[in-house]
């Protein structure tokens, strides 16, 4: 059977990533796509025991190497029990943040280096990176104020403009290391405008995939 589509969604907190994606993936469904919707961290039920240790803001003495293993692990049991049994069902996998998050939050903004970070992710995924991912680009400042308002702030919510702004410059790196997989859109547009671009951007590069002249 023909391997499905894996289609990640990225970008800074606040930058509506998961408000897009989720009304992309019902837009997929209500049009007779096969598609899945899935998250990160957590995604299966392993996966999100790992979420809720790494977000939990009581676990301020985290090692950010140990943040950055338990990424990776939550990632790896999520990709073997979720993404490839659907991709190899033939079914289109969305996924709310995958690799490059790893790279720019653990990467660049806990300085740890997209190298390190690079090498623990590929022990993790075995070379399975995105085939296309929707990168939603807005400055940090803008997208902390929109996420100000919320009651529950999680141990990364709660890092400094400091932190969220060199996050910013790691994405910034790897938004042109890897050109070839990324679609970058103005994460300042409305809610429906941003769905309606990225749902036809996605339309389009299936078509052109299925056609053959897409790499
Ligand atoms: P979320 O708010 O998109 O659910 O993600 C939770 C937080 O985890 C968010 O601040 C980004 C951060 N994160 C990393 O630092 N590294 C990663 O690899 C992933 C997937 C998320």
């Amino acid at each position: 059977m023909k391997q499905g589509y894996f289609i990640t969604f990225e970008g800074p907190d606040g930058s509506g990533k998961t408000t897009i994606s989720t009304k992309v993936y019902e837009r997929l469904t209500k049009h007779d796509y096969r598609a899945i919707y899935t998250r990160e961290p957590g995604g299966s039920r392993i996966a999100e025991k790992i979420r809720d240790i790494i977000l939990d803001p009581s676990n301020t003495e985290m090692d950010v190497k140990t943040e950055a293993l338990l990424y990776a692990a939550s990632r790896r049991q999520h990709l073997v029990e979720r993404i490839l049994p659907h991709l190899a069902n033939g079914d289109i996998v969305i996924s709310d943040r995958f690799i490059d998050s790893s790279l720019a939050y653990q990467g660049v903004g806990r300085s740890i280096g997209i190298e390190a970070i690079w090498d623990i992710n590929m022990f993790a995924i075995e070379g399975r990176v995105p085939d296309l991912t929707i990168f939603l680009d807005i400055d940090p400042e803008l997208g902390l104020a929109r996420i100000n308002h919320r009651q529950f702030k999680d141990r990364l919510d709660q890092e400094s403009l400091d932190f969220h702004q060199r996050v910013f410059s790691g994405y910034q790196l790897i938004k042109n290391q890897y050109q070839h997989r990324m679609a970058i859109f103005d994460a300042t547009h409305t809610i429906e405008e941003l769905t309606n671009e990225v749902y036809d951007y996605i339309i389009d590069w299936i078509a052109r995939r299925e056609s053959n002249t897409v790499d």
